[in-house]
């Protein structure tokens, strides 16, 4: 049995002030979690959350890291400065840093490698638009990207990987992937980890991200191959990453 994940992707979101009253909101009602729980914040509040967050079942991590292990790279944060952080988790290759940054597959197989490199999970993100979508190519473009991830990854360290399925248009827009259309690309995807390592393929986490909230969660997570969820906009309020933590 995969345990499931939620994880909290801020985004470029918070200050020391929201942060501590999220967090403190998501800590004084956590209980004991069925699932694992992490939340990825900005560079800035690494401390911060390992100092709230120590010796919580809340893990921490990162949303980007460089593909270089220092040097004069201005404004980059590599995988071993995560690392001082005990951050354990790093998104990899969202949907907007492949937007807005320009980030390939073959950059994001890079940085995949760089994160398993400096002891950090990656959470690497695929996903199509809505115009992949409607000309019929959502197979071919999410296979693409996990193909030229998975082509870059010695074959041990596949089961070191989580995926993130986050079709485009359903991140913060409200509109949420059926959860049988999330499950096709979900078997897809695991078929994919399968072809490279099929004990592994049984192990990684497959999160699904685009608008998962307190009242879509339960049935997107009943589905077979969904493992977990990559949360935006709900990870924000304490009340509803509570609600997803608890329906997973
Ligand atoms: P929303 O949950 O706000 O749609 O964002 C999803 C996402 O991009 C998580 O990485």
């Amino acid at each position: 049995m995969r345990r499931k994940l939620i994880a909290g992707n801020w985004k470029m979101n918070g200050s020391l002030a929201a942060n501590a009253a999220l967090l403190n909101g998501i800590k004084a009602d956590l209980g004991q979690p069925a699932c694992a729980v992490a939340v990825c914040v900005p560079a800035p509040y690494f401390a911060q959350c390992k100092a709230a967050l120590a010796g919580t079942s809340v893990a921490w991590g990162g949303q980007d890291l460089s593909v270089h292990e220092s040097g004069a790279y201005t404004g980059e944060v590599s995988g071993a400065m995560l690392r001082d952080f005990e951050c354990t988790y790093v998104v990899v290759g969202h949907s907007e840093r492949r937007t807005y940054h320009g980030e390939s597959n073959e950059l994001v197989a890079q940085k995949t490698g760089s994160a398993i490199k400096a002891g950090l999970t990656p959470i690497v993100c695929v996903g199509e638009s809505l115009a992949e979508r409607e000309a019929g190519q959502t197979e071919a473009v999410v296979g693409a990207q996990i193909d030229t991830v998975l082509a870059a990854l010695d074959v041990d360290d596949v089961a070191r990987i989580v995926v993130a399925y986050e079709p485009v248009w359903a991140i913060g827009t409200g509109k949420t992937a059926t959860p049988e259309m999330a499950q096709d690309v979900h078997a897809m995807l695991r078929a994919k980890l399968a072809s490279r390592n099929a004990a592994a393929a049984e192990s990684v986490q497959i999160l699904y991200g685009g608008s998962m909230k307190p009242d879509n969660a339960r049935e997107l997570l009943a589905m077979p191959d969904i493992d977990g969820g990559l949360i935006g906009g709900a990870s924000l309020k304490a009340a509803d990453f509570l609600a997803i933590i608890k329906a997973a």
